[in-house]
């Protein structure tokens, strides 16, 4: 038998706390004099953050380049005309990205950190994994601060960019070591404003990924421990998250489990919910996090066979008791997702979510990837064929 042998990246700092992003300018002073900001949502933009990180951004001494607002999941015309903008002020040593927002702005600040130092300008499609030309970074990214106001993807702390394109469909990763964050700056305190279905899905996205990535075949040891350690309790923070968004505690421990689970991803891999939340979100734009809740259960039960004892550790970590048999452990942990769904006002079946039988030729296709690579038993297209079938 061999010795373990495994990396692990993350951020250089982890800044994390309540009320912490008033600390964004000196973590921007640290790392340059120049700053291209980037944030999400309209709702965002609207709720004063973005104008504050500004402020406080040039009132350490760090110039503002203001990139503006990318809405939703980034797709490849935006992301090149977010590389396009930056690349016009010619990005050099000294620069910076700080993106504030979801999942999907801290993507799109990743991509624009990579791409924007380029030698030769480029969509960033030739970068994609699968679609690509195998183009890749050929200087260093700028440094990047990453500022999460959801809790779910944890994004903050992972090396890859999930980019969406059109005709045909796809969402696939623009990865590279050197896009993990430098600084991510955590504030619980940014999410309180999630409304209930984005609490909901961000979180269920989170569970997802800390459940798969200890199943993955790519699984390590330091992402397993921090991934096991953040289920005691994640369900019920979730619940009361999800009926009062301004509970302290559940916030704290949401934003927590998301970074968590960032890191777990981003050494572990992920899996089969994965695969198919990518394929469900190109064809049909299902969100990310919506689509990992409903795939989730299918997943555990199509992998629990192959990973009896992981599936009881998980089990035992999530609903916090201990199970004497891995069969029984695992029908308990689907279980428990499944009322977790129910209880955050997440459809069981894609039927709900707009998809349709004619669909799943192409949902089949699209599900090949990173993530299926990852799942701990092989899929085979017929067996994904009948487990999108069985959802219907
Ligand atoms: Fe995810």
């Amino acid at each position: 038998m061999s010795s373990p042998r495994f990396d692990f990246l993350s951020p250089t700092r982890i800044a994390w706390g309540w009320g912490r992003r008033s600390e964004i300018g000196g973590h921007a002073a640290r790392l340059g004099r120049r700053v291209f900001l980037l944030h999400g949502s309209r709702t965002l933009e609207r709720s004063g953050v973005v104008e504050e990180a500004a402020e406080r951004l040039q009132s350490a001494g760090v110039a503002v380049v203001r990139l503006g607002g990318t809405f939703g999941e980034p797709h490849v015309a935006e992301v090149d005309r977010l590389v396009a903008e930056a690349r016009r002020h010619s990005p050099q040593v000294g620069d910076l990205v700080c993106a504030v927002g979801g999942g999907s702005a801290l993507d799109a600040g990743k991509a624009v950190a990579g791409l924007a130092v380029c030698s030769q300008p480029a969509s960033v499609r030739e970068y994609l994994e699968g679609v690509g030309n195998g183009r890749t970074i050929d200087r260093p990214p700028l440094p990047i601060l990453a500022v999460p106001t959801t809790a779910g993807t944890g994004a903050e702390a992972t090396k890859n960019a999930v980019v969406a394109g059109r005709e045909p469909s796809f969402k696939k990763s623009l990865r590279d070591d050197r896009l993990m964050p430098t600084v991510a700056l955590v504030d619980p305190e940014l999410t309180v404003s999630n409304p209930p279905q984005v609490t909901a899905s961000s979180g269920m996205d989170a569970v997802c990924q800390l459940m798969e990535s200890i199943l993955s075949r790519k699984s390590q040891p330091m992402p397993r421990r921090l991934a096991l350690g953040a289920l005691p309790g994640l369900g019920e923070a979730l619940r009361i998250a999800y009926r009062d968004p301004a509970d302290r505690p559940a916030r704290e421990k949401l934003a927590f489990a998301a970074l968590q689970s960032g890191l777990a991803l981003a050494n572990s891999g992920l899996g089969l919910a994965h695969a198919a939340a990518a394929a469900l979100g190109a064809l049909l734009e299902v969100p990310h996090g919506l689509a990992c809740a409903v795939m989730l259960p299918v997943a555990l039960k199509f992998n629990a066979a192959e990973r009896p004892s992981e599936m009881r550790e998980i089990a035992e970590a999530f609903m916090g008791r201990g199970f004497s048999r891995a069969e029984s452990a695992a029908a308990a942990l689907i279980d428990a997702v499944r009322e977790l769904n129910r209880d955050l006002g997440v459809p069981d079946r894609l039927g709900a979510l707009g998809v349709v039988e004619s669909a799943v030729p192409q949902l089949v296709q699209l599900s090949a990837g990173s993530s299926l690579d990852g799942n701990p038993r092989s899929v085979t297209p017929e067996e994904l064929n009948d487990l999108y079938r069985s959802l219907i």
